[in-house]
């Protein structure tokens, strides 16, 4: 009989590690596992912190700058400018003909909200602004929510709040050799607590050598599915709650194509952070 290909190789002549024991007793078991190239080596890892670094001090200056009757643009602009001067790259810039540095999500906006001028920040709304930095070949991704003039109505203050709990649950979830489906399960259960939708169509991502890697972090689900996450994987955890229906739409309005909506166009909020999985749990390498 011949087996399935396997994903995962040991090391040719070296005694097989408490990684390769781990992921090989998986792997027999029908389970997905990573492939040795997601494990990412002390030197990747020490470039990618670099890039989270200047992520976090993106996100940064948005947070000092940002106040009503700004346009979207502008804090195109302030990311962009933080980003080069600090010697990296904006990985949203040409991504797939995404046409600017960083995506601004107000309101009802799911993800991959485009800046532009007509697009002024008003008192109450609430915004995400989700950044990813190339630095020496390193890709590190986050966003926030900022809510504008820092007051907003009582509804969408808990939208905000429980999106950020989500993706602190989902990060507590996240243990070595734990699945991907224990951090979406972990999620959907605080979110559906408050009869709020887990968007489905998107989901965290590998990243660290390329902007999405293996594996797909869904944001709902069941415990032990997924992928087996193991010492060395770096992944976003990046739940996008809304306040009603979890089916969202692209706006037909968007000439590009990019911008996603929800389908009852009531609000909808996402937090984002680049994780280490360590021995002991997950590191935040955006902040
Ligand atoms: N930063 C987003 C993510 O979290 C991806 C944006 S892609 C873009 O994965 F092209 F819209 F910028
Ligand atoms: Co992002
Ligand atoms: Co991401």
């Amino acid at each position: 009989m011949f087996g399935k290909k396997r994903r995962w190789h040991c090391l040719p002549g070296q005694e097989p590690t408490e990684l390769d024991k781990q992921v090989m007793y998986w792997e027999n078991k029908g389970k997905l596992v990573p492939t040795r190239d997601l494990i990412k080596t002390p030197e990747q890892i020490e470039g990618i912190k670099k890039s989270g670094a200047i992520n976090t001090g993106v996100l940064d200056e948005v947070e000092r700058l940002v106040r009503p009757g700004m346009n979207t643009l502008e804090i195109d602009k302030i990311c962009y400018d933080y980003c080069v001067g600090h010697g990296a790259i904006p990985a949203c810039l040409g991504y797939e003909g995404f046409p600017k540095s960083v995506c601004t999500s107000i309101n009802e906006v799911v993800c991959h909200g485009i800046p532009k001028v007509e697009d002024v920040l008003q008192e109450g709304d609430i915004v995400n602004v989700d950044f990813t930095t190339i630095y020496n070949g390193y890709y590190a991704d986050a966003s926030r929510m900022f809510v504008i003039g820092g007051k907003t109505t009582p509804e969408k203050d808990q939208l905000v709040r429980v999106a950020k709990e989500c993706l602190e649950v989902g990060a507590e979830a996240a243990k070595p050799y734990c699945f991907v489906g224990d951090i979406g399960h972990a999620i959907q259960k605080h979110a559906e607590k408050y009869h709020y939708g887990v968007v489905r169509d998107l989901c965290g991502h590998g990243v660290g050598l390329a902007f999405h890697e293996e594996p797909e972090v869904l944001h709902y689900g069941h415990r032990g599915t997924g992928m087996l996450l193991v010492p060395g994987m770096v992944f976003t955890i990046e739940p996008m709650i809304n306040m009603g229906t979890w089916k969202v739409f692209i706006d037909a309005d968007d000439e590009y194509g990019w911008e996603v909506i929800t389908g009852d166009e009531k609000p909808s909020a996402q937090w984002e952070h680049t994780f280490l999985m360590t021995e002991h749990g997950v590191e935040i390498l955006t902040r």
